[in-house]
């Protein structure tokens, strides 16, 4: 039975996904690139995140990446030419909310993470739809930092930065993560 759902899903996911396969070279320089745009992209926001962690702690940084982080987001997809993001099955930011594909691809990481698979399993995908190239890579929750704004209430998540997430992002359903949760993922793609 399981089998049978498993190749029934193989073979609808074959149907409607459109895809074509890359070449052994294509599919090794889509995966460096979307490694490094997803590096370059981490980068620059984690950056952005621990000043402003310093100059007025994790309220004054909510309130920072609330204004900022598509902003930084958006200017590298523009310097690269490619559309970077970050999405969620557990979105804060209305703007990250996956699209048909993107969940689909969340879906299946989700699967493998919780069927055991750790952060080095767990790999990046690169996908081909006629002229354009997808890179999918997992986003872990990789520091207790990442606990003081998505973590759980009374335990690790921090107070003050509580009534900020709450006033800018009152559907949020980014908390109650643990290290080493699977928290999403880099988005990106561009014109083959
Ligand atoms: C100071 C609080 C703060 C810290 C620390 C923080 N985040 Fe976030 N995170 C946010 C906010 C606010 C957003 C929504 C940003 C926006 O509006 O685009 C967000 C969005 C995200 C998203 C995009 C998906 C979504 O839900 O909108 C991911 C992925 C993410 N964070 C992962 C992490 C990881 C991993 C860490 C640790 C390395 C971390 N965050 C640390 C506040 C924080």
């Amino acid at each position: 039975m399981k089998w049978t759902i498993g190749i029934l899903a193989g073979v609808l996911l074959a149907a409607t996904s459109c895809t074509s396969a890359l070449s052994e070279a294509e599919e090794k320089a889509a995966m460096e690139k979307g490694a490094s745009l997803a590096g370059a992209s981490f980068k620059a926001l984690s950056a952005q995140l621990q000043h402003a962690m310093k100059e007025g702690g994790p309220a004054h940084a909510v309130d920072f990446c609330s204004l900022n982080a598509l902003s930084i987001v958006d200017s590298l997809s523009e310097a690269h030419g490619a559309q970077i993001r970050r999405t969620s099955d557990r979105i804060r930011a209305p703007h990250d909310r996956p699209d048909a594909e993107e969940t689909q691809y969340l879906h299946a990481m989700l699967e493998e993470w919780k069927a055991g698979a750790t952060a080095a399993d767990l790999s990046a995908r690169a996908v081909v739809h006629g002229d354009s190239v997808a890179y999918y890579q997992p986003i872990f929750i990789n520091s207790p930092a990442c606990l003081k704004c998505h973590g759980t209430a009374g335990e690790n998540l921090d107070a003050s930065a509580v009534a900020v997430i709450n006033e800018r992002y009152p559907d949020d359903q980014a908390t109650g993560y643990a290290m080493g949760d699977l928290r999403g993922m880099w988005s990106i793609r561009w014109a083959r």
